[in-house]
């Protein structure tokens, strides 16, 4: 059997790690998510998540993949193959975000040629511009190919040379333009009213979809829940130390978040722009913040989508090599062949995407493509697959198996070993399940309710039909 290919070196998996966590998740969906649920209580909560259940579930996702060196469902299936069902319902998930992420991928993408052909010029018109780009049923849909060909050329050169260059160059990059967008917004006057929305929490505002939308956000913004993170350490060699690769990464993630926030909600205060945008905020209120900034903000606008376009990049890769590294290590694909394969399926899912944004193509309970690929994994598959990724290390494996392999046979210091295996094994499970049930019973009221419990029969049929994979 061929060795299987390592990463180049411990930076080059941070950095596509952090890779895969930063993305549209922290740019574009934690200041539109954070806005539409009232800002600093969601914040708070959010950080609560990230660092007791996804630092946690992220060492436990590592420890998973590196033990058997197998990607997602290899790691699942070859301890049990009745647990097939968890790592094939990470790549339905990764599938499922595929269908709706290389839009807004592509979008991003025509945001960096619209701000060269005029977008800045006209601020009154930037709002009603991104409505009618994203409902035009063509424009989007070449931008989205664009986007897709871009992650395939990484994803078929393969693991080492293909997403860890990427990586390493425009990662740094991207923490730059976000600092420097950070500064201009805060030196604004009335900035601090966009900070005091950010971090002083109203926990008036606080209900259970709340803090469904909070939990949901942690998992898709770490890349949790569904065997990415599991993929990623099935790559990593036996002497790294997971412990710290997890902090570094979870630290990495928040802070961008953070900073993407700081990055525009400063800025909105300052020219009275109402927080809850929705998907709209980052394409709406960038471009209207640099538009009133005169020249520089041209350069500036550029900057942050291709910043934007960078971060997506990584992140999406990394969920199409889920898909990928299914297909190879589980099937026999050659390279290739997987990411064809895999692109393929992606395709179709995005167009239904995006068409759905225009009103066009069918819709489940009035919801149409893009929403729901949303919902279901952002409210119910991440969630749950961290679940099951607990229960599986906390239940499934035996503690001392498991200790050797966070604390590399004993050579690496874990002091909170007990702390985190009892949060994996009992609290975290539990508090998944508490929050999911909050939130379902809460979707109800605005409609999501239906498509939530479609999800969780998607997961007993996953279930029921994965001995088969
Ligand atoms: N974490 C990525 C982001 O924040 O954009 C998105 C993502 C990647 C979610 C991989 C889930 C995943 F498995």
């Amino acid at each position: 059997m061929a060795k299987r290919e390592n990463w180049g070196s411990k930076l080059g998996f941070i950095m596509a790690a952090a890779g895969s966590a930063v993305g549209l998740g922290n740019i574009w969906k934690f200041p539109y998510t954070a806005g539409e649920n009232g800002g600093g209580a969601f914040v708070l909560i959010y950080l609560f998540f990230v660092v007791v259940i996804g630092f946690s579930v992220m060492l436990a996702e590592f420890a998973v993949g590196r033990r058997k060196q197998l990607a997602a469902v290899g790691a699942f299936k070859s301890e049990d193959r009745r647990w097939t069902f968890a790592g094939a319902l990470g790549v339905l998930s990764a599938l499922l975000i595929m269908g709706f992420y290389p839009v807004v991928g592509g979008w991003s993408l025509a945001y960096v040629s619209k701000v060269f052909t005029g977008l800045l010029n006209a601020p009154e018109a930037i709002a009603s511009t991104f409505d009618s780009f994203i409902t035009n049923p063509l424009v989007p849909l070449m931008w989205m190919v664009a986007y897709l060909i871009l992650n395939i050329v990484i994803v078929v050169r393969g693991i080492s040379t293909g997403i860890e260059k990427a990586g390493k160059v425009l990662m740094p990059l991207l923490f730059g333009i976000l600092i420097a967008i950070s500064i201009k917004g805060l030196t604004l006057p009335g900035a601090m009213a966009g900070m005091e929305f950010l971090f002083k929490p109203d926990f008036s505002v606080v209900d259970p979809s709340v803090i469904l939308a909070a939990l949901g956000q942690a998992f898709f913004s770490l890349s949790l829940g569904m065997g990415i993170m599991i993929t990623y350490g099935s790559y990593l060699p036996k002497q790294e130390n997971l412990v710290s690769n997890a902090a570094i990464v979870t630290v990495m993630d928040t802070a961008v978040a953070l900073l993407a926030g700081i990055a525009m909600f400063p800025a909105m205060f300052a020219f009275g722009i109402a927080p809850a945008q929705g998907p709209g905020l980052v394409f709406v209120v960038v471009p209207t913040i640099f538009a009133e900034m005169g020249g520089v903000g041209t350069i500036f606008a550029a900057l942050f989508f291709i910043a934007l376009s960078v971060a997506a990049l990584t992140s999406s890769v990394s969920l199409l090599e889920v898909v990928v590294a299914y297909f190879i290590d589980e099937k026999g694909f050659s390279r290739p062949k997987a990411v064809v394969v895999s692109s393929s399926i992606m395709v179709v899912l995005c167009v239904l995407a995006s068409l759905s944004l225009g009103g066009v193509g069918p819709k489940v309970f009035g919801t149409g493509a893009f929403d729901i690929f949303d919902l279901l994994t952002d409210k119910i598959f991440l969630a749950f697959g961290g679940f099951f990724v607990s229960i599986f290390a906390g239940w499934k494996l035996s503690k001392s198996d498991l200790q050797n392999e966070v604390t590399n046979n004993g050579s690496i210091k874990f002091g909170l070993f007990g702390i985190w295996y009892a949060l994996v094994k009992y609290i975290i499970p539990l508090t998944i399940l508490w929050v999911a049930f909050g939130g379902i019973r809460d979707g109800f009221e605005s409609g999501a309710g239906p498509i939530m419990i479609i999800g969780l029969l998607i997961i007993a049929i996953t279930a029921v039909f994965s001995k088969k994979l």
